[in-house]
């Protein structure tokens, strides 16, 4: 069963308030943890745009938004009790003026609760909005400021970003998000390899051939396109989201579970990853974008046409990287990372591929494959643990591959809370384990800096692939090389 605890009366003010990010996540999931009994009736929470909007135009935005993001039927009954907390400030956020005294008068005494300002938010203001929050004397020890990703557009930018609101913010204040760490199936990979002692022994290069980590995605970028063409998978998804997969899936043992510790063993990882050269580039990296296609009678849109624009963009929808770490546990084991806009299916998963056999002695019996363990991520979160069997019956020793499956459904039957109510309430609870310290964003950055340069030095080209298939070929190729496969095609 699960036990909510009620966390203490909060502000939380959302600069952003009428924006996407506020209508599809932010609010739904405070509506949530308000039904779930977990805030009280007097926090406040408080819609912030430049938008003149009265407090009850918030309340219709605020309703439709949760109605249209709950997938399964909420209790609206109780929604005045909700929209009793919501409050909405007109306010230039980078400029100082009276709409700021409104917002101090409407968050009370400092002293009180925490004050939560979440930047939802183009990061090219982030540093303004903290400069106003400071000019207005909203900063105080028991405030804290919540940023979106991507914190920049590369490492300089992250830098300017990261010192621009630590010029106003303690670290321990500033809570950075990354969406994937509040799923409860991220969440499970700490308990999966550390609260098991089967597997940790296991877990390098000794026993496992390969690691592959795959978030694929089947929606495209319409609606988003402005933003996304500047931007591209590998800033999109790898540099953030695919990293700190592969962070939680190679550190180290944490000694607990303490924020720093945690965030030091994740650094570790993303430090010692080796940096894709120029040479590296075209056979360790495939960028492709998808083109227009039909499936199943349905048209899917190519990425040009999404764009709406007559020059060809050359940014990548869908990336395949070898990465590789540089430590003793892990050396000479790929990562093979892979991420993709309108591909076949939503479909998130990492596939640990144990070694095969060292001795054969079981003839042509079918033992061509290692052990496999899947953490399935989304959708149908889940684990399988594939083991070699003896088919049953004579004509010989067959051996097949199969799972161990043990599925979060079929298990435990409560509603999967979405990623940013969990890290909603850590941020009230001042529990910083589920977000990325300063030096984390800029490793990752380091990176991906050195990747991008990569592609543009050794002329990386994009290739294509069509809407809703598993990516280019290349993607394929890339594996083949080293004689292997892609994993999830296989189940
Ligand atoms: C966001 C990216 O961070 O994550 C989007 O900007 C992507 O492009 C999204 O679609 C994926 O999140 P989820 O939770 O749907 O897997």
């Amino acid at each position: 069963m699960a036990k909510f605890i009620p966390v203490e009366p909060f502000n939380i003010v959302i600069f952003g308030g009428t924006g996407d990010l506020s209508k599809r996540k932010l609010l739904p999931a405070l509506f949530h943890r308000f039904l779930d009994g977990q805030i009280s009736t007097d926090s406040r929470i408080i819609g912030s745009a430049r938008s003149k909007l009265s407090r009850q135009d918030f309340h219709n935005i605020a309703q439709e938004s949760c109605r249209k993001a709950s997938e399964e039927k909420l209790n609206f009954d109780n929604w005045t009790d909700f929209s009793n907390l919501l409050d909405y400030q007109t306010l230039n956020a980078t400029q100082p003026g009276d709409s700021w005294s409104e917002l101090t008068e409407k968050l009370g005494n400092l002293k009180d609760r925490p004050t939560i300002f979440y930047l939802a938010t183009s990061p090219n203001l982030y540093v303004q909005i903290c400069e106003s929050i400071k000019n207005a004397n909203l900063v105080h020890p028991r405030s804290r400021v919540v940023l979106e990703k991507p914190i920049g557009t590369d490492l300089e930018s992250a830098q300017l970003i990261n010192s621009g609101v630590g010029a106003v913010f303690d670290e321990r204040q500033i809570y950075r998000i990354d969406h994937y760490l509040g799923k409860e199936s991220v969440q499970n990979l700490l308990v999966l390899r550390f609260a098991n002692t089967m597997f940790e022994p296991l877990w390098s290069r000794t026993s496992i051939d390969n690691i592959q980590i795959n978030v694929s995605e089947s929606i495209g970028v319409a609606g988003r396109a402005g933003y996304y063409d500047q931007s591209g998978a590998l800033r999109d998804m790898v540099q953030n989201h695919l990293l700190q997969l592969l962070c939680l899936t190679a550190m180290e043992p944490p000694n607990t579970l303490n924020d720093d510790n945690i965030r030091t063993e994740k650094l570790k990882v993303l430090t010692a990853l080796k940096p894709i050269t120029v040479q590296d580039a075209p056979h360790k990296t495939v960028r492709a974008q998808y083109r227009a296609n039909t499936v199943e009678g349905e048209d899917m849109a190519g990425y040009q046409e999404e764009l709406g624009e007559d020059s060809p963009s050359n940014t990548e929808t869908f990336v395949a990287i070898k990465a590789e770490i540089g430590n003793w546990r892990w050396a000479g084991v790929p990562f093979y990372l892979r991420t993709g806009k309108r591909m076949s299916s939503r479909n998130s998963e990492i596939i640990i591929q144990f070694k095969t056999a060292p001795h054969e002695m079981f003839g042509n019996a079918g033992l061509t494959e290692g052990n496999k363990l899947v953490i399935r991520l989304q959708p149908d979160e889940g684990v399988r643990l594939f083991v070699q069997i003896k088919e049953p019956g004579p004509g010989g020793l067959r051996i097949k591959l199969l799972p161990l499956n043990l599925s979060y459904a079929e298990n435990f039957m409560v509603r999967y809370p979405d990623a940013y109510e969990r890290l909603l309430m850590d941020v009230v609870r001042g529990n910083l384990s589920l977000f990325m310290r300063r030096e984390e964003v800029e490793a990752a950055w380091r990176w991906a800096d050195g990747l991008l340069q990569a592609w543009e030095d050794s002329g990386t080209p994009l290739t294509y692939y069509l809407a809703g298939t598993d990516g280019p070929p290349a993607s394929e190729q890339m594996l083949a090389r080293d004689g292997r496969t892609w994993s999830s095609e296989i189940e």
